[in-house]
């Protein structure tokens, strides 16, 4: 897609030389916004944006049939991974449209150089370390925490009027940290977890039902995590016809709990936390932010009442626009499912508490 919108817009990844942050990247490439990807240390191990040379490769255009057909060589034979195969796939196509491509690239990525971040319009925090098989998102707080409050405070200062989205594990609490931290209006900081999780849940739908997913009308709210996300089953649609109506208690049970392992089946697949979803779900609240769409979007919010909450970040339908998160939106969820936001609600605010000396 190609958006004229994104013109003269700045999005900072911070984080960018890992696999999420790499692909956030290609999406924002590919909507035409100026990236700039920043990490606070030169990568040990060699990440996806350094190895594949993606911003020297999507800023000047340079990689020749031949030197694709090395890539590709150097891919399947030194990293025979999955991770690399695909995005030698990315890449290569990419390289082939570029002709009849009607857009510049804008992408560069820069090491400790926050300077280099300065007026930005929006900046997706992916710093930190992913979960590893068998990990929580929950268990990568300790580390997290940290770099995601250092990162947050010198982006702030050369971008004190961004809109900020946090990806980094455990989203909520790490939402939660920057909410707490920095004078900014709550409206700004919006953590993405729950657009991924509607649509992991939308996905599973879809493969019972076959019905399209953009013909699902599903989402999940509540935290982002194994056993705190909440896909509301009891409003989901396919064409506008009750998803409780067209599967059986059981089928619906299963697809409630696929989706909210969704994460965990992939990192367990992948040997790491997933990318490209993430790295499509956030560019689709970018875009929702950047384009002021008054999308209703499942996201997590610092909640002040709403949905019984309070002095919280979780996941919630609000409206996206230009200024961030609008407002939250009241669902009509069945008794059952706000018990479960309740324990949902419990189990973030638990989480929370190891904050206790950073905020
Ligand atoms: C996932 C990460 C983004 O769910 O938490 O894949």
């Amino acid at each position: 897609m190609i958006t004229n919108t994104f013109k003269n817009k700045k999005i900072i990844i911070t984080g960018h030389t890992g696999f999420k942050g790499s692909w956030l990247a290609v999406w924002l490439n590919y909507l035409g916004a100026k990236v700039v990807g920043i990490s606070r240390d030169i990568p040990t191990s060699p990440s996806l944006f350094e190895e594949l040379s993606l911003s020297k490769m999507l800023k000047n255009y340079q990689f020749d049939i031949v030197e694709l057909e090395k890539l590709k060589k150097t891919i399947h034979e030194e990293k025979p991974d999955y991770i690399f195969h695909l995005a030698a796939q990315a890449i290569v196509s990419k390289s082939y449209v570029d002709p009849v491509d009607t857009f510049k690239s804008n992408v560069i990525g820069v090491t400790n150089d926050y300077p280099s971040t300065s007026n930005s319009d929006v900046v997706v925090i992916t710093s930190g370390i992913p979960r590893k098989p068998g990990m929580t998102r929950e268990e990568l707080i300790g580390i997290n925490a940290g770099i995601v409050k250092s990162v947050s405070e010198n982006l702030l200062k050369y971008s004190p009027e961004a809109i900020i989205i946090v990806v980094s594990n455990p989203m909520d609490t790490m939402t939660y940290l920057v909410n707490k931290s920095f004078d900014i209006p709550k409206n700004r900081v919006i953590g993405m977890g729950g657009i991924l999780d509607s649509s992991r849940f939308k996905t599973y739908i879809s493969l019972e039902t076959n019905f399209s997913q953009h013909d699902i009308d599903a989402m999940v709210i509540g935290g982002h995590g194994d056993t705190t996300m909440i896909p509301l089953t009891s409003i989901s649609k396919c064409k506008n016809k009750l998803l409780s109506e067209i599967v059986s208690k059981d089928i619906l049970e299963k697809i409630s709990s696929d989706t909210m392992v969704g994460g965990a089946t992939l990192t367990k697949l992948l040997g790491t936390s997933a990318w490209y979803a993430p790295g499509a779900s956030v560019s689709y609240l970018v875009n929702a932010i950047i384009n002021d769409t008054k999308e209703m979007l499942p996201c997590s919010v610092y909640l002040e009442g709403e949905y019984n909450a309070e002095d919280l970040c979780i996941g919630v339908p609000v409206i996206i626009g230009k200024n961030g998160f609008e407002k939250v939106v009241n669902l009509d969820i069945n008794k059952n499912e706000m018990e479960m936001f309740e324990n949902s609600v419990k189990a973030v605010k638990q989480t929370n508490l190891a904050l206790d000396g950073l905020i």
